[in-house]
C-alpha cells in the first residue's frame, strides 16, 4: 500500500545509497514539485544539496523575497540569484510569445549554468519532474525543469545538463506530491499554491514587453490573488492570474478623459490543466476587485473577466 510515510522512507534511503557523498544541484521554482523534491533530498544528503532559486523578474509581486525566505526557514541550502535585469533586458520590446519563451529558456540556462559552475565538483542535477511531466510535452506546473526540457537542444548542451539526473518524484501524481510534502510538515500555503508558468508574467503581457508593464501587472495580479485569499476563494480555484491586454480604451476620471490600459482576470477550475472551466466567481467579489484595481493601479482604467473554457481557449492567452 502506498503511503506518504513509506514513500519518504524508501526514497530517502534510495537517495542516500545512490548519491553517497556527491554534490547535487537543483533549481527551485517556488512551486510545489521542486520544493518537495528539495525537501526529500535535504533529508537524504543535507548540505550536499545546492539549491538555486532564480529571479527572472517575471514572478509575482514580492514572490522572490518571500519564497526565498521561506526556503531558508525550511533549512534548505539555497542561493537566491536575482537575474531580473538580465531577463528583462533580453526581453525588452519583444512581443512574440514563442520568442519570449525561447529568450527566457536561454537566459535561464545561462544563469543556471553559471551558478552550477560555482559548485565545486558537483555530480548530479536533481529535478522535480512528476509523472504527468513524463507523459506530457508541456509541464502544467512550469518551473525550471519545463524550461530546460524544451530548450536543451539549442546550441549544444550546457555543462549542467551533462550531469547525472536524479528525479525523486518521477512516479508521483500531483496530489501524491502534496501528500508527501504535508507528511514532511511543509507549509500548507506552499503546498496549496496555484501552478504558475515558467515564463511567468511575460506570457501574460500581450504586445511588446516592458519593465513598466511588468510592474503594472504585478500590482493588478497581487490585488486579485490577495482578494481571492481573503474571500476564501483561493483554494477553490485551480489557477488564477491577470493578463495585461494591448488595448487602450477611453475612461473618465473626475473631469478628465482617460485613455488607458485594460486588464483581463482569469480563474479556472481544472484537475490537470489539460481541460479547464472558468470559475463562477461571485459578482460582489468581481465588483470589489475591479474597483480596487482601477482605483489603486495607475494606468489601468478597465477590467474584464475571461469567461472562456479550455478547449477551445487555453488557460494562458499566449
Ligand atoms: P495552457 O495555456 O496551455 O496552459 O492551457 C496549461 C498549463 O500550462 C501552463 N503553461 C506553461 N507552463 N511553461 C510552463 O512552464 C510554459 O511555457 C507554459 N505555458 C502554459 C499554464 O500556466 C497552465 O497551468
Amino acid at each position: 500500500d502506498w503511503t506518504p510515510q513509506s514513500f519518504i522512507e524508501e526514497t530517502v534511503e534510495n537517495l542516500k545509497n545512490k548519491i553517497g557523498d556527491d554534490k547535487v544541484v537543483l533549481g527551485l521554482s517556488g512551486g510545489v514539485d521542486s520544493s518537495v523534491a528539495a525537501m526529500l533530498l535535504n533529508k537524504a544528503i543535507g548540505k550536499n544539496l545546492y539549491c538555486i532559486f532564480v529571479n527572472n523578474g517575471l514572478l509575482r509581486k514580492n514572490e522572490f523575497e518571500d519564497v526565498l525566505h521561506q526556503y531558508q526557514g525550511m533549512g534548505l541550502n539555497v542561493k537566491g540569484v536575482d537575474a531580473s535585469a538580465r531577463f528583462l533586458d533580453a526581453l525588452d520590446g519583444e512581443s512574440d510569445p514563442e520568442t519570449k519563451r525561447k529568450i527566457i529558456g536561454r537566459v535561464f540556462i545561462e544563469v543556471f549554468d553559471d551558478e552550477a559552475h560555482r559548485i565545486e565538483d558537483v555530480k548530479w542535477l536533481a529535478q522535480g519532474t512528476i509523472y504527468p511531466d513524463v507523459i506530457e510535452s508541456v509541464s502544467a506546473t512550469g518551473g525550471p525543469s519545463a524550461t530546460i526540457k524544451s530548450h536543451h537542444n539549442v546550441g549544444g548542451l550546457p555543462d549542467f545538463m551533462k550531469l547525472k539526473v536524479v528525479e525523486p518524484l518521477k512516479s508521483l501524481f500531483k496530489d501524491e506530491v502534496r501528500r508527501v510534502g504535508a507528511s514532511m510538515n511543509m507549509d500548507p500555503l506552499l503546498l496549496g499554491r496555484h501552478p504558475f508558468p515558467g515564463p511567468g508574467l511575460a506570457i501574460r503581457i500581450l504586445g511588446d514587453l516592458t519593465r513598466e508593464k511588468v510592474r503594472i501587472l504585478q500590482e493588478v495580479d497581487a490585488i486579485f490573488i490577495n482578494n481571492l485569499k481573503s474571500w476564501n476563494l483561493y483554494d477553490k480555484v485551480w489557477q488564477a492570474g491577470a493578463i495585461l491586454l494591448p488595448v487602450n480604451s477611453v475612461g473618465v476620471m473626475g473631469d478628465e478623459r482617460t485613455y488607458e490600459k485594460c486588464v483581463a482576470l482569469r480563474a479556472v477550475e481544472s484537475t490537470d490543466g489539460m481541460t479547464a472551466d472558468w470559475v463562477n466567481l461571485p459578482y460582489e467579489f468581481l465588483q470589489k476587485t475591479s474597483n480596487e484595481i482601477i482605483n489603486k493601479v495607475k494606468g489601468v482604467n478597465r477590467v474584464v473577466y475571461d469567461i472562456s473554457s479550455k478547449p477551445p481557449a487555453t488557460i494562458e492567452w499566449e
